[in-house]
């Protein structure tokens, strides 16, 4: 991998490898000092030009757990809201030598944009509707752990598919993987044209109790500029996840959601704190599927997350009983 631009770039055995170092992030992230000195040296800066809290702390989080330095870059506080362009903003960044550039713009098609502009490695956090590559990475890890895998599951995303960047990166995901998709939404809110291999319903009721996953999409109040389902209280009647919804999904199904959740809207409050609800979940893996995946793209020696040779001494705590921080 040189940038992780879309789930495109990945093969299916790709995918897989980022699992397998995914899985050894999570070892170092259970240990009591949870911390490697693997990408010492190294910076990787963190451009957020739209809101986001799990993608950006994790992130942050997971660069630093690998030792490497985080350069934090806020629009709201920097010369972007002077009118510097973000070609400009990148080669300042640039010039201060960074190894890799996590960023999420609200316009589809940025980060390809910035990975044309810099020799550094460019993480797609987020473009417009169009791709949220590392989010589909902890949603299909999340369900690898579970299920041991995604073949021949049965998935349904449901609720705003057209706004939605998750959904794209998700159906490209797990479809990748082996599983069978059913989008689960209004007319409204599909795209006019799709060539996905996907099934469609307009009907959560149909199709709940054959679902192994149930992945509900926060519905996107700040990109709808129309009023394409009549109501929240109907869209909720539809297409929410209620309590009485929920009683009918199968035994050993899963729900999901990328947050930030509309609690009342696509899920019900109570139904989120559920045993079977994976959201918390999916948050802790993010930071072991982001360490992966800064890890793969910085090239760093395999050796150099069990503390290799000359490294054995520094911050490397190995687990023994009693010392593990439990799931982060
Ligand atoms: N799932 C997700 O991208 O959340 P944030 O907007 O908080 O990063």
């Amino acid at each position: 991998m040189g940038n992780l631009l879309t789930i495109s770039d990945l093969q299916r055995d790709e995918i897989e490898e980022i699992f397998d170092v995914a899985d050894a992030m999570a070892e170092i992230n259970r240990r009591r000092i949870p911390k490697v000195p693997t990408l010492r040296g190294q910076t990787v800066a963190t451009l957020f030009f739209e809101d986001s809290t799990r993608t950006k702390l994790s992130f942050d989080t997971a660069a630093k757990r690998l030792g490497a330095d985080v350069m934090g870059f806020s629009v709201s506080s920097s010369a972007v809201k002077k009118g510097e362009s973000v070609r400009d903003t990148i080669e300042t960044i640039e010039a201060m030598g960074v190894q890799a550039v996590v960023v999420r713009h609200r316009s589809s098609g940025v980060p390809l944009q910035i990975s044309r502009w810099s020799d550094a490695a460019v993480i797609n956090a987020g473009d417009g509707w169009h791709a949220h590559p590392t989010q589909a990475l902890l949603d299909a890890f999340t369900i690898r752990n579970r299920f041991d895998s995604l073949d021949g599951l049965h998935i349904g995303i449901v609720g705003d598919i057209v706004h939605s960047r998750v959904a794209r990166s998700n159906i490209e995901a797990f479809t990748k993987l082996g599983a069978q998709i059913t989008l689960v939404a209004p007319p409204t809110l599909l795209p006019a044209r799709m060539d996905w291999p996907v099934e469609i319903s307009h009907s959560l009721d149909d199709v709940l109790e054959d679902l192994d996953v149930c992945y509900l999409l926060r519905v996107q109040n700040e990109r709808i500029s129309e009023a394409l389902f009549p109501s929240l209280r109907e869209y909720t009647s539809m297409f929410g996840l209620t309590t009485r919804r929920a009683d009918r999904l199968g035994p050993n199904a899963i729900i999901m959601h990328p947050g930030p959740m509309n609690r009342g809207v696509e899920i019900a409050g109570e139904v989120a704190e559920r045993p079977n609800s994976l959201v918390t979940d999916q948050v802790a893996n993010g930071v072991s599927i982001r360490m992966a995946v800064l890890f793969l793209l910085l090239g760093a020696p395999r050796e150099s997350l069990i503390g290799g040779e000359g490294e054995r001494s520094v911050e490397v705590v190995p687990v023994s009983a009693g010392e593990s921080g439990g799931s982060r």
